[in-house]
């Protein structure tokens, strides 16, 4: 392939999306307003295709695969992981001029090769990752500055390239071997993030803080972090009681969580042995100093709790269960 040709015929290609959920209608909009014409949309319930259909203009809103126009030179799988095999098995029987069409979808840990079925018949095909927690609610701004995870053959990750840069989007390309990789790395950012402040706001409930209050308090924080963290990287960026060393303080932390929260107690030990091999690496903490806090976090999730009703205030039902 001459890497300075085009795989699309036209700067803008005519684009199908299937699935009209958070990804399908964030990609659709985004798609729309950088020029792309959406002839159709394709979604397992049809008053959901019809709907976002009409947000983008497409003429073409159905329940169907065999509704895809034969002009479509782009079709976007926005469709959950486990149903991507099937749509693209059915896609098969769609009549369209194969060798003249690119099939992606946009999964994260699924790989390109999903698509078999549809580059037997001679599409290109590739996976299309926007690299953003997107939800139904979420409108193209949602896209602005993300990246797009870029894997498949070639010929493939030329369109995507073509089109990320089209959406006025950055990319990166991921070997199909890497992806799962790739995916963890994504799912840790952003899945333990919001796991790590539903603790958080635990914590701050058992302070009598209501939660919205709490999670208000805590915004400049978690901003001034996040600032740290894309300036200066998180070796850097760590503060606080690890990377000081101060035994005296995560042993009151400790006290603190048997006594009030004990369901977090392995939690808060494991990102804290994480954090003393953050603070080792980045030469802040000194390594014999390191081992007393590690065996400090040793001993806190070795000292069995006290039984129910002698030090251990009552757990609410709730928490007990989840
Ligand atoms: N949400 C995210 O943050 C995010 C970010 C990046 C990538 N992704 C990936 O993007 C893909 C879609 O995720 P999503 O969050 O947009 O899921 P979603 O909100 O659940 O939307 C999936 C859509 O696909 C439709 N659908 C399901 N099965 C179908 C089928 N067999 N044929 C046609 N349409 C079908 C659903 O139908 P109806 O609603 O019409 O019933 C729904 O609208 C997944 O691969 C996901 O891993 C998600």
């Amino acid at each position: 392939m001459d890497v300075f040709s085009s795989v699309f015929r036209s700067a803008r290609p005519p684009v199908a999306i299937v699935g009209a959920g958070a990804v399908g209608r964030v990609m659709a909009l985004r798609l729309a307003d950088a020029g792309y014409p959406i002839r159709a949309v394709v979604s397992r319930t049809g008053s959901r295709a019809d709907a976002l259909a009409r947000v983008v203009g497409a003429p073409v809103a159905a329940a169907s695969l065999d509704a895809i126009p034969r002009d479509v030179a782009l079709v976007l799988l926005c469709v959950p992981d486990d149903q991507l095999a099937d749509v693209a098995e059915t896609l098969t029987g769609v009549r369209l001029v194969w060798a003249d069409v690119v099939v992606a979808h946009t999964s994260g840990a699924v790989t390109s090769e999903v698509l078999e079925p549809v580059e037997a018949e001679g599409a290109s095909v590739l996976s299309f990752h926007p690299l953003q927690s997107l939800t139904r609610a979420d409108d193209a701004s949602a896209l602005e500055g993300a990246y797009i995870g870029l894997e498949g053959p070639p010929r493939g990750i030329a369109a995507g390239i073509e089109l990320a840069v089209g959406l006025g989007m950055r990319y990166v390309v991921i070997p199909a071997e890497a992806k799962p990789r790739y995916h963890l790395a994504a799912a840790m950012a952003s899945n333990f993030l919001v796991t790590l402040l539903g603790m958080v706001q635990e914590v701050l409930a058992s302070l009598d803080i209501d939660r919205r209050d709490g999670l208000a308090m805590l915004e400049p924080l978690l901003r001034g972090t996040m600032d740290n963290l894309a300036s200066r990287g998180p070796e850097e960026a760590l503060t606080g009681p690890v990377v000081r060393g101060d035994v005296e303080t995560l042993r009151s932390h400790g006290l603190a969580l048997r006594q009030h929260l004990p369901q977090l107690v392995p939690a808060y030990a494991a990102l804290s042995v994480e954090a003393v091999r953050l603070a080792v690496r980045s030469g802040r903490l000194d390594p014999a100093r390191a081992e007393d806090v590690l065996a400090l976090l040793q001993r806190m999730v070795t000292t069995p709790l006290p039984p129910k009703g002698t030090d251990r205030p009552p757990v609410p039902p709730s928490v007990e269960a989840g």
